[in-house]
């Protein structure tokens, strides 16, 4: 027998059907509440709303469980490359070998993108932001490849796919290469996609390129923690944006604008320069858990938790160990690694964050690693789009197929009452 939710409301009740998903989540489908009942709900940053049914990415932030398309993150990370990811978040299943070479060949067929975007490029001052830039070159990649996709059409869908994923890097090393009055530059069929987005973005005109393989091994895992997270900020604007039938370059777009704050993914920055902040005081980690427990002071621990994860955010966990790994193989001892495990250490027994339920969240040593792979600090927010691109581009492909309606959310309306006009010389 099916459930039902009942709403009791000014003496009338009213019934709901519920939907179940996998993994038991329930759901009450209220569509009918407005038409039925005459009310809606309300819910101020959809903190308790299911925006729609999807068989991506399952979180469970109580048990500290996140899956893409069934696997666990653990898994993937150590076993899976971000291609490997990127087709399984976007298709379903992981690729086969037939389907992850053709899949790769496609994606490096595309590697380029039209000469005249670097004009456009060139027109942004070097002090803009990384992200602002990026937004910008994404939504302006669609003048130079007009064609709409035909979401009817299966191979259409996959060209866009393969388009944006080729030509993704290439602009975001460009922003950087801006940045550092580098020479632009493309990349190399023969390099996997991160090492090539690697050698793209680092690349000197005067030196053979090289990089250690744990570098990349670092990188390649970074970019699959940050693959997916469902119903996030920049990923619900992604299907928002496409829901009005925009293109899937336009809804990238506006996904990495979303990224861009310190409340999501500008949080990785907030991280690494709180870090600094420390060490440059004395480097007294106590001093600062005391702030950060002090009502009246502002401060907060940046990198401590988390909206969804009450328990501890399985990606926090990864990084760690990979942060660990990669400084010790690259030889860099980073003073705010101490002071992070510090933190952590004393965070973990302190009274207040055990009772809140704050833990390290993905972002806490994310940072550490990013700098010691030589990545600046106002790119650590793209490094991260260029790993949620998979993502948004999964998110935005299965609105498409599933017809969602465009999304329009409803309002209590708080404002002023029916007024007369005032003629301007009698105001
Ligand atoms: N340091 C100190 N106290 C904290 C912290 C923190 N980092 N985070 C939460 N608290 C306290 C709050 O003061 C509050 O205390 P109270 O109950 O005594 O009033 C309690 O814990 C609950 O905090 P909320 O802000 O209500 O929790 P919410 O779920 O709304 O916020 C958030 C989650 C925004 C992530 C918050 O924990 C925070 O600001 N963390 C620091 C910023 C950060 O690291 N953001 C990255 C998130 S991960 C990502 O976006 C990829």
């Amino acid at each position: 027998m099916s459930k039902t939710a009942t709403l009791e409301f000014d003496g009338k009740k009213y019934e709901f059907p519920v939907t179940v998903g996998t993994e038991d989540e329930i759901g009450v489908d209220i569509k009918k509440l407005r038409g039925e009942a005459g009310i809606i709900t309300l819910d101020p940053g959809f903190k308790n709303t299911g925006s729609c049914e999807s068989a991506i990415t399952f979180l469970d932030g109580e048990k500290g469980i996140l899956r893409y398309r069934g696997y666990a993150i653990e898994d993937l990370a150590e076993k899976a490359d971000f291609l490997e990811v990127a087709y399984l978040l976007i298709f379903g299943e992981l690729p086969n070998k037939q389907q992850l070479e053709k899949f790769t060949n496609d994606i490096k067929e595309q590697s380029h993108v039209d000469e005249e975007m670097k004009k456009i490029l060139d027109g942004f001052p070097k002090s803009a932001h990384p992200m602002g830039v990026l937004s910008s070159l994404t939504s302006a990649l669609i003048a130079f490849n007009p064609s709409s996709v035909d979401v009817s059409s299966e191979d259409d869908m996959y060209k866009a796919i393969v388009k944006i994923l080729g030509k993704f890097p290439v602009l975001a090393a460009w922003t950087l290469r801006k940045k550092n009055s580098l020479p632009l530059n493309y990349g190399d069929e023969d390099l996997g996609y991160v090492e090539n987005l690697h050698k793209m973005m680092f690349e000197k005109p005067n030196k053979t390129y090289n990089v250690d393989k744990a570098v990349i091994d670092a990188l390649d895992k970074l970019l699959i923690l940050h693959a997916d997270h469902e119903q996030n900020c920049s990923t619900s604007t992604v299907r928002m944006v496409g829901s009005s039938h925009a293109g899937l370059f336009a809804s990238l777009s506006a996904g990495i604008s979303a990224l861009w704050g310190p409340l999501h993914g500008g949080a990785n920055q907030a991280v690494i320069e709180m870090l600094e902040g420390i060490k440059e005081d004395g480097g007294d980690t106590h001093k600062f858990m005391q702030k950060a427990k002090d009502k009246e002071d502002p401060f907060r621990l940046m990198g401590f938790g988390h909206r969804v994860y009450k328990n501890f955010d399985p990606r926090a966990k990864i990084i760690k160990k990979s942060a660990d790994e990669v400084l010790g193989q690259l030889g860099v001892e980073d003073p705010v690694l101490d002071i992070a495990k510090g933190l952590e250490k004393e965070a973990l027994e302190d009274d207040y964050f055990v009772k809140r339920k704050l833990y390290p969240n993905v972002d806490f040593y994310s940072g550490i690693i990013y700098r010691a792979l030589g990545i600046p600090v106002d790119m650590f927010t793209v490094m991260f789009a260029l790993g949620r691109l998979p993502g948004w581009i999964a998110q935005w492909r299965e609105m498409r197929l599933r017809k969602e309606p465009i999304g329009r959310p409803r309002q209590i309306y708080i404002g002023e009452n029916h007024r007369d006009f005032k003629p301007l010389g009698s105001r």
